[in-house]
């Protein structure tokens, strides 16, 4: 019998270069399974690359859960992320009611929270009523505009070193893990030798405890700006519409459907329907 990785073997996992890679739907989320990546986060970057928004901001918890439910149903036996969108945290009541929206109505595995010191009392009441936390530390896209934009994070020695105490202070609170967003990547190592979790890094170096990516920037999905530390690994986005374009054109040009792809039906039946239209 397959067992279902835990927290805590994602957390012996520490230093075992853990894939994690976003799905928001069953297919992809499927896909990623199939590939065998460690942990799939339903992110709230699904406002960005499925549902058209130009940040993260707009992204309600009903649109998460939905999304986090067919996610879920494609990847039945993967580690599953879900990530709170933007001020569904806002207090540990709130975010407690919604982190029990997303473990009993989506079979989520773990909720993620974006911020540093100004979320410890919530991932302290998450942890404390057994919801799994993963931390969102540097570069948080929620609040991407009080931090300047989307622009590396801990660059001088006063943000590296706040950047450094808010992994410990997760760590201590009882995060999992921690992904590290746009940060130096000197700082990713120095945080990921300091702390006892795994880290997770993107746009954060090599030296982190794993690596997670957008599904679609990797697989070339998404048209919009595209930062320096994503890898496309494939260009699904061309072949989707190199299909789209010749499907097109064969309705237009009435080669589809041809034969292999129509019904036939009994001549005797056809002849007398055909029959039955003409007596009328
Ligand atoms: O929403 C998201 O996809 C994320 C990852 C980029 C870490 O938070």
């Amino acid at each position: 019998m397959h067992m279902k990785t835990t927290v805590l073997d994602l957390k012996h996992k520490k230093g075992a270069r853990l894939v994690m890679l976003t799905a928001y739907d069953f297919p992809t989320a499927r896909l990623a399974a199939e590939a065998g990546v460690d942990v799939i986060l339903v992110g709230d970057s699904l406002g960005m690359v499925v549902l058209g928004y130009d940040s993260t901001v707009p992204v309600t918890m009903e649109e998460m859960l939905h999304h986090t439910r067919a996610a879920r149903r494609g990847a039945p036996a993967t580690f599953l992320v879900a990530d709170m969108p933007y001020l569904s945290f806002a207090t540990p009541a709130l975010a407690l009611a919604n982190a029990t929206r997303f473990m009993k109505e989506t079979g989520a595995d773990s909720v993620k929270i974006e911020g540093g010191a100004e979320v410890l009392p919530i991932v302290q009441a998450l942890v404390g009523a057994g919801v799994p936390v993963l931390g969102h530390i540097g570069l948080t896209p929620q609040t991407a505009s009080a931090l300047g934009g989307f622009k590396l994070q801990g660059k001088d020695e006063a943000n590296a070193r706040r950047i450094l105490d808010e992994a410990v202070a997760l760590d201590r609170a009882g995060c999992w893990g921690i992904v590290l967003e746009l940060v130096p990547a000197p700082l990713a190592r120095r945080i990921t030798e300091r702390i006892s979790i795994p880290t997770i890094g993107i746009g954060a170096g090599a030296q982190t405890d794993g690596q997670v990516l957008v599904f679609h920037d990797i697989v070339g999905l998404f048209s919009g700006f595209t930062p320096k530390f994503v890898k496309r690994y494939g260009e699904a986005g061309m072949l989707i519409k190199e299909a789209i374009e010749r499907y097109a054109s064969e309705v237009r040009s009435g080669a589809f459907p041809d034969e292999g792809h129509s019904f036939g039906m009994n001549e005797d039946v056809l002849k007398r329907l055909e029959g039955g239209d003409a007596k009328k």
